[in-house]
């Protein structure tokens, strides 16, 4: 969800900010511009397109403005159109600042009415434009000053990159509920949206907190808080590879990180698997701590809501605490009964997620204590709370969410067995017995990727399908619920996740003859229902695609059109590896609707915006 880039330094600012764009085009977009500033024109040079990445370079190829210093941006509109216009960089009135922003500034009518006030004229309908304006109001000759004085006027969420002509030697990088990061180079320097942009050139980096401010010159960076005074910061040390941000071989990003789900979710459970035991590194919920919850709050969107379903059943069922599963969006605005005696464990992908950040504020200000579950090390969720879990997925491209919702289901189980050992409600041996089989589940997601033929062939006889069911009874409903997702929002085709007994009250209505109705029966205690519902289902005309473990294949294929099976396992444990055939079931079916796999439409893969 928009991308920015800056550069400052003694090479052309152009090349490397498209290079840069490149890399957070994950994010989502639908314009891009540049603004370069060559230390010699009256004004800044600013170029930009509506549309892909391409379009932009086909114009800088027509005319590509020289300088040194330059920011860019990849626009996901909220205020306004996708249009040239609306795109940023934005220029002030008299062409001396230009802007890049990610977020939105809520009371930008104001500001907007206050500045016409003044004789200023807006070019766009974005909230944007009133920053750039903004800041040239209260430019006395110090560009800090500037933006640290419009920061003040400024309600809701930035990252900015704001240049000046009439400081050709820096240019200034703040942030607030939107994440930035400066990258520090040698006689270079960056910022960035996300690192993947500016690992190329350097893995130091500085994390901006909330309501920070950056003065970035090609030889040094100093850091500011909202009242301008200067902030020490350590420099955090990038030690992932920059392959794992490039697709290596294979055609999406999406497949590449499938097939990286067995090293994810090693990554995630060895350094947490020691002998016989688990050990949470530094999470440390003590026995005392965990006798007196009286309830967990699981928060989070999308995918990682998903996760946290499945996480409500594991925790729920060994430890005995209840557990309420909550979206981000509905939490942070119910008024929500929190209280000390309560753990909120909030699940994030990106740690950037604006709906799960505030909600965590909110579960935080009541009083609960914050655990989190983020893969991208030091974001804003992860900073903001007491305990952080990192799932060790690796850097995760494609918009969907794949491997990482496997490290998350991951981190659920760890917590489910950790704490029901230190309350009492599971024996030692039973732990142990939870334990050995995590361990086992890596090699069995490979042999699921490995066999993954199957499931393509079967996509490439269905992807014309209007509607596509998914249905499943107690972990495999929680398990539909990421399938059904999967499948639309990259294949684009309708779907639903019902659970197998709530058919009979409605849906069933809905299945006519050669609807695909997608089963997973993984659950032993819950077999025969499953089975019940396949044949309700296969009665209605349904086409069944049921996927289960090994040793039922043969009494599965009596009812189903295909049977994708998964290696025997723990049911509670096979959510992790059961979701890999539903994945790659979504990723064929888009590559066959010849859909854009890793850059869905209308989404975007960080979603710091309300
Ligand atoms: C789906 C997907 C989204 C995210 C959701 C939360 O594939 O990617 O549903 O899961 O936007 O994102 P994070 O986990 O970054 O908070």
């Amino acid at each position: 969800m928009c991308g920015i880039v800056g550069y400052i330094g003694n090479k052309q600012a152009v090349p490397i900010l498209i290079e840069g764009l490149k890399k957070l085009e994950y994010r989502g977009y639908d314009s891009a511009g540049v603004a370069v500033y060559n230390g010699n024109d009256d004004n800044i040079n600013v170029v930009k397109a509506k549309g892909r990445l391409s379009v932009l370079e086909n114009k800088l190829k027509t005319y590509c403005p020289d300088g040194m210093m330059g920011i860019g941006h990849t626009r996901w509109a909220t205020h306004g159109e996708p249009n040239d216009v609306n795109s940023h960089p934005h220029a002030s009135q008299n062409g001396i600042i230009a802007v890049v922003h990610n977020g939105i500034i809520e009371n930008y009518m104001q500001l907007k009415e206050f500045l016409q006030s003044k004789g200023y004229c807006f070019q766009s309908d974005t909230d944007t434009e009133v920053i750039a304006h903004l800041v040239e109001y209260n430019y006395r000759g110090d560009l800090l000053n500037a933006v640290i004085k419009t920061l003040n006027d400024l309600e809701g969420s930035y990252a900015l990159g704001v240049i000046c002509t009439q400081c050709p030697d820096e240019f200034i990088a703040a942030r607030k509920d939107s994440p930035l990061i400066v990258g520090i180079g040698k006689n270079e320097n960056f910022i960035a949206s996300d690192i993947p942009a500016i690992l190329k050139y350097t893995r130091d980096i500085y994390i901006l907190e909330d309501k920070e401010i950056a003065c970035v010159k090609k030889d040094s960076v100093s850091i500011y808080n909202i009242l301008g005074e200067k902030v020490k910061r350590d420099i955090f040390h990038v030690d992932w590879d920059i392959s794992s941000a490039e697709k290596g071989g294979f055609e999406h990003f999406m497949i590449k990180e499938i097939c990286e789900e067995p090293k994810a979710v090693k990554s995630t459970l060895s350094p947490r698997l020691k002998d016989s035991k688990i050990v949470l590194d530094n999470i440390n919920l003590t026995k005392e701590y965990l006798a007196q919850l009286e309830k967990i709050y699981i928060i989070a969107c999308g995918t990682a809501y998903h996760a946290g379903v499945v996480g409500k059943y594991a925790i729920e069922k060994l430890t005995r605490i209840p557990v309420e599963v909550e979206l981000a969006s509905e939490f942070r605005y119910r008024d929500p009964i929190v209280n000390k005696n309560h753990l909120s464990i909030v699940i994030s992908q990106s740690g950037e997620t604006l709906d799960s950040l505030m909600a965590l504020r909110e579960a935080k200000k009541r009083g609960a204590r914050i655990l989190s579950v983020v893969n991208v090390v030091g974001s804003s969720i992860a900073r903001e709370s007491d305990n952080v879990f990192y799932t060790w997925a690796g850097p995760e491209i494609a918009v969907a969410s794949t491997k990482a919702y496997n490290t998350q289901l991951s981190a659920m189980y760890l917590f489910a067995i950790d704490f029901a050992l230190k309350r009492g409600t599971i024996s030692v041996d039973e732990a142990k017995k939870y334990r050995n089989e995590l361990d086992r589940i890596p090699s069995l997601i490979e042999k699921i990727v490995n066999d993954r033929e199957k499931i393509q062939k079967f996509a490439s006889r269905h992807y014309n399908a209007k509607s596509i069911f998914f249905i499943g009874r107690g972990l495999d409903y929680a398990l539909s619920m990421e399938g059904s997702l999967k499948l639309k929002e990259i294949s684009y085709i309708h779907s639903e996740a019902y659970a197998g007994g709530e058919l009979k009250h409605g849906t069933i209505a809905l299945i006519e003859e050669g609807t695909l109705v997608v089963c997973p029966l993984t659950q032993e205690s819950l077999f025969d229902k499953m089975l019940s519902n396949i044949k309700e289902v296969k009665a209605r005309g349904a086409v069944v695609m049921a996927i289960t473990h090994e040793k039922h294949a043969l009494m599965v294929e009596k009812y189903a059109d295909i049977v994708i099976t998964i290696p025997d396992m723990e049911s509670l444990l096979s959510p992790i590896a059961a979701i890999t055939p539903m994945q790659l079931f979504a990723y064929y079916m888009s590559v066959l609707k010849g859909n854009d796999v890793d850059k869905p439409r209308n989404l975007a893969k960080s979603v710091t915006v309300e």
